[in-house]
């Protein structure tokens, strides 16, 4: 294989903004990032979270700037995109991974509050930071964003049906802003992993679901954090550079079933 191959997935000389990276997907991929090159801007609710994770990629010989910011507030939101131009003077990968499912149960019965609440995190938070990176950096220089969506996304699960709905929403604005924004040098992909070890995600692989998640996955496991960090390191490299519109499913198999 022709070894110029290999540095198509370098990040040397990008800056990458990943929104929800204390723990679980979101630090893998800044901490994958990290590694091939990138300055990594990392973000979460909690100070002491976020300041533990920049110091476990400072460690390891990253560059990275930790802000405490909780991306469904909009002054948290300026306040983050503006600390992380500030710093980097450009942003040239940015990574929608904050997201989750605070509420279970029947569509039926789902209150307004919660129906805001899911599509907030999982939908609207991504289009408004997208919005605003594109207008701080990316319009006039370029750049790629990728968006965390799910496996949910093509299934229906009664009791995560919000969070499904969001996530198909969050693949629709992704080819919408492929189109959009191409013309301006922004390539706007997806992922969508299917069941992946985290807190976030605990209840479900790590019991007697887990076990069954298990035997019925065509590949036979649960997907490791590192599993998503390759889709996310080539979708944030030259590696793709003709890839955009596009979700990769990241599930073992899971819905092919
Ligand atoms: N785990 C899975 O099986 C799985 C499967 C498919 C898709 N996904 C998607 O992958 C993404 C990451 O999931 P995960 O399992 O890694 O979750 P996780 O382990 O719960 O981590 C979530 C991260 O986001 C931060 N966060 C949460 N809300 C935030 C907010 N409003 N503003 C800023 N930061 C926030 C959390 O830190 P703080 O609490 O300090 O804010 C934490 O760092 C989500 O979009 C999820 O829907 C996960």
């Amino acid at each position: 294989m022709d070894s110029d191959i290999f540095s198509k997935f370098s990040l040397k000389g990008k800056v990458a903004l990943i929104t929800g990276a204390s723990r679980g997907i979101g630090e893998g991929i800044a901490s994958a990032y990290s590694k091939a090159g990138a300055k990594v801007v990392i973000c979460s609710r909690k100070n002491r979270a976020i300041e533990e994770a920049s110091r476990k990629i400072m460690e390891s010989g990253g560059e990275v700037l930790g802000l405490a910011a909780n991306v469904s507030a909009s002054n948290d939101r300026a306040r983050l995109i503006k600390d992380a131009m500030d710093w980097a003077g450009q942003i040239n990968i940015l990574v929608n991974n904050v997201g989750g499912n605070p509420h279970f149960g029947p569509l039926a019965e789902l209150a307004e509050s919660a129906w805001d609440k899911v599509m907030d995190i999982n939908l609207k938070t991504s289009f408004i930071v997208s919005q605003s990176v594109y207008h701080a950096w990316m319009k006039d220089h370029g750049g790629t964003i990728i968006n965390v969506s799910s496996v949910g996304a093509f299934e229906t699960i009664v009791g995560i049906n919000a969070y499904n709905i969001a996530k198909a929403a969050l693949i629709h604005l992704t080819r919408c802003l492929a189109r959009e924004w191409g013309p301006n040098g922004i390539r706007v992909n997806a992922l969508a992993p299917g069941l992946v070890k985290t807190k976030m995600s605990q209840a479900l692989w790590d019991g007697p679901l887990g076990v069954e998640l298990t035997r019925s996955n065509p590949i036979g496991r649960i997907a490791e954090i590192d599993d998503i960090e390759c889709g996310a390191l080539f979708l944030a490299s030259d590696a793709s550079s003709f890839v955009t519109g596009h979700t990769l499913v990241i599930d073992g198999g899971q819905l092919v079933r």
